[in-house]
Parts: C-alpha cells; structure tokens; sequence
C-alpha cells in the first residue's frame, strides 16, 4: 500500500511539478516483518505548510510482546544516530529524512529481523517551533505493532492464488479437449454408422430393385 501511494505521490508531482522537495504524506508504516530480513519502522510526521522552522529529534521505544514496559531503543537528533540499546546493537539503520534538522521522517532500518523483534514500537518526534519571539514544543508519537513471520504470507497466498489460476485455465482447456475428442468420436461413430446405415439401405434397395429386376426378367422370360 506505501508503495502505491509513494507512486501516486510521485506521479502527482512529476504531473503538476509542485514542490516535492517539501512534499510529506503520512503514510503508515508496514507492520509485517519475515525473520532474517530487513524491515522499515516506518514514522512520519508532516508539518503544516503554516508552520514556521524548526528542528526536530526523534526517540523510539520498544515493548516487547507479552512485556509491560517500553525501553529505549534508539535517539536521531543533531548529534546524529545513538541505538540505546543491546537488544538492537549494529542493527538499526536511519532511514528518515536526511540534511535536515526539521526532520518530519523518522523512520528507521531494522536489520535481521528475529522473532524477538516482535512488539509495539513507539515514535517521539520532540519538535521545536522558532516563532519571532519565544519557541514552542510539540510532541507526536505514533506506533507501529509489528509481527513477524517466518515467511512473507501474502507473497505465499498470491504465489498459490496464481498456481490456482494456472490449474484451472490448464484443467479447463484439458477438459475441453477430452470433450472435443469424446463428441468427435461420437460424431463420427455416428457418422459411420449412418454411412454404413445408408450403404445398407442403399445395397437393400438396389438389392431389392435387382431382385425386381430379376423377378421382372424372370417374369417376362
Ligand atoms: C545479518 O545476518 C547475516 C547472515 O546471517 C550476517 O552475515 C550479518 O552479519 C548480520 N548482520 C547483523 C547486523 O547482525
Ligand atoms: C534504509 O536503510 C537500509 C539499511 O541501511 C538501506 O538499505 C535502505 O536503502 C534505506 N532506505 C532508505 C529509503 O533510506
Ligand atoms: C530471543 O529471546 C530469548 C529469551 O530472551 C533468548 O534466549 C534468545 O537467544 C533470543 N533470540 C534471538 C535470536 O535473539
């Protein structure tokens, strides 16, 4: 679903050439990872086009399934990237917005995903709003419930869906065979049949018109 409406997104720009360059839409993060693999947390907070400069840091939190408490996990502020900790050393990635300290993606990489990984993920985006005369903080969170799977599910159902489609066009044309081969049997059963019906008749008859022939020979002799 991100995908078609980063497509649309993108169409709409190239289409109307606005200014994608400060174009946000906030789009939901996916919330199905296969273990072994990558994931995108994805979270996004656009500003509004009346909102003034300002600078953003982002902090993301972990519960792990079945636990009570979220812990910190990882920071993105001006310093750059810190992961907070152990559970995701070396394996997250910043994947937000990039030059730029009013940063509206905070999305982040996971590496090798495992079934541990497993929980609700939480977002801050701690904005700081530079009007003329004072600053003014925001704060938006959003959350991510995230469960892993050992493989991708929809991309199994829709690889079974198309051995489904290919079965049924494959069995439909072989049943149309059987059935061309079944009624042209039959058809030309019938048609022999007919055929030999017809020379039947038609020895019958000359036979009989022979026998009348004779009959009348033998009558006139
Ligand atoms: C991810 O897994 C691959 C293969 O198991 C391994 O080579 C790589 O070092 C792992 N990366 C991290 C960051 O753990
Ligand atoms: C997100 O991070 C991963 C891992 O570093 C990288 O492979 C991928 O290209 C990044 N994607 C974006 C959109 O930045
Ligand atoms: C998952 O958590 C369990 C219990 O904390 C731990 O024993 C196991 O090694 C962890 N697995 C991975 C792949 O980190």
């Amino acid at each position: 679903m991100s995908t078609s409406h980063l497509l649309i997104l993108s169409l709409l720009c190239s289409l109307f050439g606005y200014e994608c360059h400060g174009a946000c839409a906030e789009v939901d993060s996916d919330t199905e990872a296969v273990a072994g693999r990558g994931f995108k947390l994805g979270c996004i907070s656009c500003k509004r086009r009346s909102e003034v400069d300002g600078r953003a840091s982002i902090q993301w939190y972990f519960r792990p399934k079945g636990e009570a408490d979220f812990f910190h996990i990882y920071t993105y502020n001006e310093d750059g990237p810190t992961i907070e900790h152990d559970q995701f050393l070396d394996r997250l990635d910043w994947n937000g917005s990039k030059r730029s300290n009013d940063i509206q993606d905070g999305s982040i990489y996971l590496l090798n995903v495992t079934f541990n990984d497993t929980g609700t993920y939480s977002c801050f985006f701690n904005r700081i709003l530079f009007y003329a005369n004072y600053e003014y903080n925001t704060v938006v969170t959003k959350v991510v419930h995230l469960s892993v799977v050992a493989k991708a599910t929809r991309g199994t159902a829709s690889i079974v869906s198309e051995v489904m489609m290919y079965v049924s066009i494959i069995g439909l044309q072989v049943w149309l065979l059987i059935e061309m081969i079944y009624c042209y049997r039959k058809i030309s059963a019938a048609g022999e049949e007919a055929l030999r019906e017809a020379a039947n008749a038609e020895y019958l008859a000359i036979a009989s018109e022979s026998k009348d022939n004779c009959a009348g020979v033998q009558v006139g002799e």
